[in-house]
């Protein structure tokens, strides 16, 4: 069967007026708390970025209650465990049965390529990491295989056709407190929005920073084109 297949989806934070739906990242927070984080961590992220008005955006005293729910982590200076405050990471998960990290899972993985290796897709729908992870979860045909003792899962988005992690989402999974349908669909989306934002916290700014940018070029053009003719303007 086919594999490395990607479907491009719509998501907020896309083109240059493009912005984090709040609301997504909080749930998409929730779809990696409740169904991701036992198995894959987030050891790149602060957790104090939660309460970014620019990301989840969520009140300080939720952040700081979040985190101690966390695993606990080994303080250095104390010497012991000690439960994990908003000015610690994510907890990372390595060992047996566990998944790469995610923080920066979004920009590691592209979902478009060519066409004809020049990249053109790239450029106009963009790498496609969240289209990618959306693929991904929700790329799963049923089909197994046991291989050399592991249980591999057929996959039509995974490079190769076979994973080892199985299906983590099945609909109503979570239950959204905005009353947001959990789908498989929308649960993949809203963790793949999430996982845009760890991946790329300061994106937002980045393309404000460019339109602003543009705008003030575009302006200083046709100022410098009127000082120009101005200037000449007596030697003509
Ligand atoms: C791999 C996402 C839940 C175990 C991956 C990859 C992603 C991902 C993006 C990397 C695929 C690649 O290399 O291109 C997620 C998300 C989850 C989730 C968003 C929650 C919705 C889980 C759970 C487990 C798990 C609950 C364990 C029970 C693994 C393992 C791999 C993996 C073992 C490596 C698979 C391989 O390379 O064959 N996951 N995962 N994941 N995940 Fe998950």
């Amino acid at each position: 069967h086919g594999y490395g297949h990607v479907e491009d989806v719509h998501f907020s934070f896309e083109g240059p007026f493009g912005r984090f739906d709040q609301f997504q990242l909080q749930r998409g927070l929730q779809v990696y708390t409740e169904v991701c984080s036992a198995c894959h961590g987030l050891e790149y992220v602060p957790i104090r970025t939660l309460s970014d008005p620019a990301g989840p955006g969520l009140p300080e005293d939720q952040v700081r209650a979040y985190a101690a729910e966390l695993l606990p982590i080994l303080d250095p200076a104390l010497g012991e465990e000690r439960s994990r405050l908003p000015t610690d990471n994510f907890p990372s998960m390595d060992g047996d049965g566990m998944g790469p990290d995610l923080s920066l899972m979004a920009k590691a993985r592209a979902g478009f390529h060519g066409p004809y290796g020049l990249g053109l897709n790239q450029l106009f729908r963009g790498i496609g990491g969240p289209e990618y992870i959306h693929a991904l979860l929700t790329g799963y045909t049923g089909e197994d295989l046991e291989q050399a003792g592991t249980l591999l899962h057929a996959n039509t988005a995974f490079p190769g056709g076979w994973i080892s992690m199985a299906p983590p989402l099945s609909d109503d999974r979570v239950t959204y407190e905005d009353g947001t349908p959990a789908t498989v669909d929308q649960m993949s989306m809203d963790v793949a929005a999430f996982l845009m934002w760890t991946a790329e916290p300061q994106l937002m700014n980045r393309k404000q920073v460019g339109l602003v940018s543009v705008l003030f070029l575009v302006l200083l053009t046709v100022l410098l084109y009127l000082t120009n003719k101005r200037l000449w303007a007596p030697h003509k």
